[in-house]
């Protein structure tokens, strides 16, 4: 049987020089986390699980500092390995079940790429600063339904707002202009929520 040919993921110079271990956060949805806390040079993220790293990398390249928090030992040592190849200073990997706390306070950005981020939620509260955001990345709704569940529950943070960003690829040939058949069709949803002011 023919092969389907593959679906193009396109990356940027940063995330090429990377190794791909478990499911990575993708250019799209760093993009949003980005662009919708406005986190940005003099910011400190910390970052959960990291898996391969590409988002606490992503991070790193625009934050004063990442510390981010994996607890499979394989995975962090992928991670470290991309680290050392990103050649950025700027992170800190802690192998640690993030859901057993956050050293760090006065945080930013909190970021959490794992299944059932609400169970890290009352650490999150205590370590993100007045103001300062959290974004669940999420594949599931019902994921997402919980998660707001348990923010609007804590009473710690604004009112949540969720969202999902879908990317097309266009064709641009002498024949016409069109989307591609194939693309990364769906990723996640990314659910942020902003901490009171204290
Ligand atoms: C989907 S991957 C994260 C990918 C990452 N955002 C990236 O861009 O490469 C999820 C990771 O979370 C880790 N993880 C799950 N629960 C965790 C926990 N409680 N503490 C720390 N790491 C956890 C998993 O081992 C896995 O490596």
């Amino acid at each position: 049987m023919p092969r389907a040919p593959e679906v193009k993921v396109r990356l940027n110079p940063l995330l090429e020089k990377l190794r791909r271990g478990p499911q990575v956060t993708l250019p799209k949805d760093i993009g949003l986390i980005i662009g919708f806390t406005g986190i940005g040079r003099e910011g400190l993220a910390v970052d959960a699980g990291t898996g391969s790293g590409f988002l606490a990398i992503s991070l790193a390249n625009i934050c004063r500092r990442v510390v981010t928090y994996e607890w499979r030992e394989d995975f962090v040592k992928l991670a470290r390995a991309n680290i050392e190849r990103s050649g950025l200073a700027n992170i800190e990997l802690k192998h640690a079940d993030v859901f057993g706390g956050i050293d760090e306070s006065e945080v930013d950005l909190i970021t959490l790429d794992l299944a059932e981020p609400e169970k890290a939620l009352p650490h999150v509260a205590r370590a993100l600063k007045g103001g300062g955001f959290v974004a669940a990345y999420l594949p599931h709704a019902e994921q997402v339904s919980r998660f707001v569940e348990a923010v609007r529950g804590s009473g710690e943070f604004e009112e949540p707002f969720t969202l999902e960003s879908i990317v097309r690829e266009y064709l641009v040939r002498k024949e016409g202009f069109r989307p591609e058949n194939k693309g990364i069709t769906h990723t996640g949803y990314l659910a942020f929520a902003r901490r009171k002011m204290r």
